[in-house]
């Protein structure tokens, strides 16, 4: 296979593309704290995006808030610019993976996946994007297969909590696991918290183009998933959940998109039972529950048309009521946040019939962890890789396009992410 051959020619084992972005900074900073769990104690890597002063300031700023100032000279700068293939060429020709925190996904993730596949290199991505993790596992997989390339979506915040947390808890059922609900809840410190614009705009165009969605997904032509058991029902648009006390929405990331697309590939390619899947969100009392249901409206009305988006685009704060911002979370406010899934899930015990009569087990399962964003995000995108990295053999045979789920499934992923924070456990 190309990957494993040219990994120990390659000078550096990772590129973070797009370092320069809000999240990049922080995927740097979790880099440079991981340098020993590289190959031979030694991770060989990179800073790349279209500015070299701003990655000068990047590594600047790294090395005065880790205290490491080694970083400012040892760590190498790659100039590249999504608009220019020949930097895209040369950029992933000098990688054994990309790290690409170029965002949105949709505008500009399609040229760097094409270039790390026509270049060998992996590439792993902190897309929420479904439009675009599921175009790319159109049009990519058969090249990046024939390649020993593995192109790896959707390896931060969303979706590797829900995603590993489905395959923790159907590991962890002593029998067939039916169907998983999770239950997201967030918390903010006492200097509150809120999520930087480049999501935003992720979030807003992604909405915009839904229908686009639907026509990709037709594509595919699968058959709906088999269910065992009782079929999962859809909840309510707003309801008040007694397990987590409080009132909950259907979560409207890409987790259920991403699960969906993992059970599909270990039914596929092990015989497991796919395990159906809800995702929820906490919103906390009464009060949020009016702030979204008149944001929600103004948000669907906005976004159909060019003159909302931009005023969307412009005005980040004022239509999120504070939860999106320009500036992003300070430090401080990322220190006091955190989050944690709960997953339900019902089975057929071990010597139950799954074709016979209701599920008879129950499990519960926790995945908990630091703010999701900027913390949660570059940990679970650096430990991915590092997954790749130094356990192929625990990948699937050939290369393609994978879900976290899909990719990580056999290896040791979720121990990897329990020493580093982000925490499985079975209640
Ligand atoms: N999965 C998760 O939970 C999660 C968490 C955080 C972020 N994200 C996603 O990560 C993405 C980035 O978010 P962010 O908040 O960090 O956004 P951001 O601050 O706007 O960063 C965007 C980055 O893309 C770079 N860029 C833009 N156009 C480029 C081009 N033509 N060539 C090369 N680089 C280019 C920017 O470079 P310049 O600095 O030169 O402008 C910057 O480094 C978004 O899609 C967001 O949704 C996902």
């Amino acid at each position: 296979m190309v990957c494993v051959e040219t990994s120990s020619s390659r000078p550096y084992h990772l590129v973070i593309f797009g370092a320069s972005g809000f999240t990049g900074q922080f995927v740097v900073e979790e880099v440079a704290r991981t340098v020993s769990e590289g190959p031979n104690g030694a991770l060989k890597w990179a800073v790349a995006g279209r500015s070299k002063q701003k990655l000068e300031k990047v590594l600047e700023q790294a090395a005065g808030f880790l205290g490491k100032p080694e970083l400012r000279s040892e760590v190498d700068i790659i100039v590249a610019d999504v608009g220019e293939p020949d930097s895209l060429a040369a950029m992933c020709k000098q990688a054994v993976i990309v790290l690409n925190c170029v965002g949105p996904y949709r505008f500009y993730g399609e040229p760097v996946v094409k270039a790390c596949v026509e270049n060998g290199a992996h590439h792993i991505d902190i897309s929420g994007e479904p439009q675009f993790l599921e175009g790319m596992q159109l049009n990519y997989n058969r090249q990046a297969a024939e390649k020993g390339v593995y192109i790896v979506g959707s390896c931060g915040f969303d979706s590797i909590p829900a995603d590993m947390g489905v395959v923790y808890t159907r590991d962890q059922f002593r029998g067939t696991l039916s169907a998983v609900e999770s239950y997201l809840t967030v918390k903010a410190g006492p200097d509150g918290g809120c999520i930087h614009d480049g999501t935003w705009q992720s979030a807003v165009y992604g909405f915009a183009d839904g229908q686009k969605l639907q026509s990709l997904r037709r594509q595919f032509n699968h058959k709906p998933l088999p269910t065992v058991g009782t079929k999962l029902k859809r909840r309510g648009s707003v309801f008040f959940s007694d397990d987590i006390q409080q009132y909950t929405v259907p979560f409207m990331g890409s987790d259920p998109s991403v699960v969906k697309r993992s059970q599909r590939y270990l039914m596929e390619e092990y015989q497991a039972t796919p395990v159906q899947y809800g995702a929820y969100a906490g919103i906390g009392g009464i009060m949020n529950v009016i702030k979204l249901m008149f944001v929600g409206m103004l948000f669907w009305f906005l976004v159909k048309f060019s003159f909302g988006r931009n005023l969307l685009i412009k005005h980040p704060e004022l239509f999120s009521f504070g939860l999106f911002s320009k500036a992003g979370p300070s430090r401080k406010q990322m220190e006091g946040s955190s989050f944690q899934f709960a997953f339900y899930g019902v089975g057929y015990m071990e010597g139950q019939d799954p074709s016979q009569g209701k599920p008879d087990g129950k499990i519960r399962t926790l995945v908990q962890g630091p703010e999701c964003g900027y913390v949660a995000t570059p940990i679970a995108m650096v430990q991915a890789a590092l997954t790749v990295l130094m356990e192929p053999t625990a990948l699937p045979k050939t290369g393609g396009v994978y879900t976290p789920g899909a990719v990580f499934a056999k290896t040791t992923l979720i121990d990897r992410l329990n020493k580093h924070g982000i925490q499985f456990s079975v209640i």
